[in-house]
């Protein structure tokens, strides 16, 4: 058969509220034109974040119940750590609340001011993580990852030839290379095994640690399975034990392919750095048992784990995406080419060529598709990272819509409803304005900053 069906019914549902026009618009208005501040009861199909917004599974759910809220020692971190190691092979498995939190942890311990961490791409809050420490997060990510319309298997690739010439030059700068699975500020696009094997092989060459931003593991473990020569027989778990062995550690934010509402974890090989993070955990997170989270949140994520490499969820997971994707871009719609695993890109800086980087055509589409159809999206673009630590501004990168797809939430005809959404606005385009910032704190501005339409 053809069809690629949810591989999941439902027993619980939530009721979606619908609202109006003038409704959204006059929320949008109290919100500051900021989305973040939107109440998400006045949202109809939220695709702002994959991140902690997946359902549970009944197992999950029923998992909770068997949590082990001891204090030291729990029940529920053994089964967790027992889980991570399995999957990761690395001794020392360090829960937090967030992954956010396993960066803060990792970077405030290892990293001195001057120092470049590099990556593919840094997301958000690892970039600020990085520079709040006086550090800088350089981007290494290959030259066809930065090229929206370029189809390419693997653009979430580190370009190996820059990354060789930061560590041939800077050696000693360079505490870490670190690498995102998938590559989500570059377009949820996928890192290839052998590209990982090249990291690993200058990391050797220069005794550098080398370090998995892994949220998104298992799907870019699919993305593997798909497209690299030599990969279709291998299980999902199989490619993504590969992956962590390729490396000396990891960050990971279990709210994404943890398939759990909150939590994530540090894990890594060196005792040294391990005792080191330990000590930074108990002072901010909690004792090394539990680091912030419930032991019934131990017991989710450790079922998570596990949920989330099995073939039926990745593919129809994968295909899902692509299926908005395709629809989008039949239409005409620019979008980051292929479609990534977690979430489609739309090109607002292609869509919108009207509206320059500086006043944000990223939250001109944003905005508009909340507005006109109560979908809500985020932009990655110039707000997230066109200000820089010295209070400059410039354009991103690029400036892209994200549409993110909470993992086992919407159906298919919620996903058509997003695609006629999005070509609705598209259609309208030429009535779309830029914004100006009103006022935004630093750093991480875009979650909090209000803006005004021009
Ligand atoms: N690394 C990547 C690649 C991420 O996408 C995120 C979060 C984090 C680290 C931080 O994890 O949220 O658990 O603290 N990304 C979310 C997003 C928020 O919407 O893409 P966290």
């Amino acid at each position: 058969f053809q069809t690629i069906i949810e591989p999941f019914r439902i027993k619980s549902v939530e009721p979606l509220r619908f609202t109006t026009r003038e409704e959204r618009a006059a929320a949008l208005t109290r919100a500051d034109g900021n989305v973040f501040k939107l109440r998400a009861d006045d949202v109809l199909i939220d695709l702002l974040t994959d991140s902690g917004t997946g359902a549970m599974s009944s197992a999950q759910w029923g998992g909770l119940i068997q949590g082990d809220e001891s204090y030291a020692g729990s029940r529920s971190f053994y089964r967790f750590e027992q889980v991570v190691r399995d999957l990761t092979g690395y001794a020392h498995v360090i829960p937090t609340h967030q992954g956010r939190a396993a960066e803060r942890i990792l970077f405030h311990t290892i990293l001195k001011a001057g120092q470049i961490v590099p990556n593919n791409n840094h997301f958000d809050t690892t970039r600020a993580n990085i520079e709040v420490e006086e550090a800088e997060a350089r981007d290494l990510v290959i030259a066809e990852g930065r090229q929206p319309s370029v189809v390419h298997p693997f653009k979430g690739n580190i370009d190996l030839d820059a990354l060789e010439a930061l560590l041939a030059r800077d050696r000693d700068r360079v505490p870490l290379v670190m690498v995102t699975v998938t590559n989500n500020s570059g377009g949820g696009q996928p890192v290839s095994l052998a590209n990982l094997r090249g990291v690993r092989a200058l990391c050797d060459r220069y005794g550098t640690p080398f370090f998995l931003d892994a949220c998104r593991f298992a799907e870019n473990a699919w993305f593997i399975r798909q497209r690299e020569p030599g990969m279709a027989d291998r299980t999902p778990s199989d490619i993504a034990r590969e992956m962590f062995s390729l490396a000396d550690g990891c960050t990971m934010s279990a709210k994404k392919d943890g398939l759990s509402n909150i939590g994530g974890f540090l894990a890594m090989r060196s005792d040294a750095w391990a005792e080191q993070c330990r000590t930074l955990l108990i002072l901010t997170e909690g004792f090394p048992t539990y680091g912030g989270l419930a032991g019934y949140d131990l017991e989710a994520i450790a079922r998570g784990l596990e949920e989330v490499v099995e073939e039926p969820y990745l593919r129809y997971r994968i295909r899902s995406t692509e299926y908005l994707a395709d629809k989008v871009a039949r239409a005409g719609v620019p979008i980051i080419q292929p479609a990534g695993g977690h979430a489609v890109y739309i090109d607002a800086r292609a869509l919108l060529p009207h509206i320059p980087p500086l006043q944000y055509p990223g939250i001109a589409l944003v905005n508009a598709l909340y507005v006109e159809a109560g979908v809500r999206s985020v932009e990655i673009g110039t707000v997230m990272f066109g200000l820089h630590a010295d209070g400059t501004e410039s354009a991103g990168a690029l400036d892209l819509v994200r549409l993110a797809i909470p993992r086992r939430v919407y159906t298919q005809s919620h996903i058509d409803f997003v695609a006629e959404a999005v070509i609705h606005v598209a259609a309208m385009r030429d009535r779309l304005r830029g914004y100006r910032i009103t006022s935004a704190p630093r750093p991480l501005r875009h979650f909090t900053a209000s803006f005004a339409a021009l």
